[in-house]
């Protein structure tokens, strides 16, 4: 029998090791919790894009009574820049979550469906998205979603 080992290389930064681009899309990310719908969970998230065209989108996560019909702040985020700007790729997202009236301490991690959709996102802009997990103290930056989904299901595997 072999074993596979996976590493995932995680780069944990104070907000001020940050460079100035990653400030600004932290701010924009965090800044995006205060317009999340999200009556029902209170949990507010908000997420940042930063596109190779030099433009930020922002979106944040909207929830619905009818519960499966809400969204998660990634995808409402990455949805929107790809239904504007499909030919233009994603090269830097920023995700921040707030709760009980605070920024959340650990650093937010997207869940499973928002890493698939992030991944997609990522191979069609054939270029590396970095990814910065905002925690109230610090941040986790990833240099690719497939840090965050390694073994993942592409578009390569319907095409063999
Ligand atoms: N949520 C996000 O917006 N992003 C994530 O990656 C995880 C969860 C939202 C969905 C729901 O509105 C609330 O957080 C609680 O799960």
């Amino acid at each position: 029998m072999k074993e596979l080992n996976i590493t995932t290389k995680i780069k944990v930064c104070g907000y001020d090791e940050l460079t100035p681009e990653q400030k600004i899309l932290t701010d924009q990310a965090k800044e995006a919790t205060f317009r999340a719908y999200a009556p029902y969970s209170e949990f507010y998230v908000g997420a940042a894009a930063e596109l190779a065209n030099g433009e930020i989108v922002s979106g944040n996560n909207q929830e619905n009574a009818a519960y499966p019909s809400g969204l998660c702040a990634e995808r409402v985020t990455l949805f929107f820049a790809n239904s504007k700007y499909p030919d233009v790729a994603v090269k830097r997202l920023a995700i921040a979550a707030r709760t009980n009236g605070d920024f959340v301490q650990e650093c937010v991690a997207p869940c499973g469906a928002c890493r698939q959709v992030i991944l997609e996102t990522e191979d069609r802009g054939q270029e590396k998205m970095e990814i910065l997990l905002c925690g109230k103290d610090q941040v986790y930056i990833v240099d690719s979603i497939k840090d965050l989904l390694p073994l993942y299901f592409s578009k390569n595997e319907l095409l063999g």
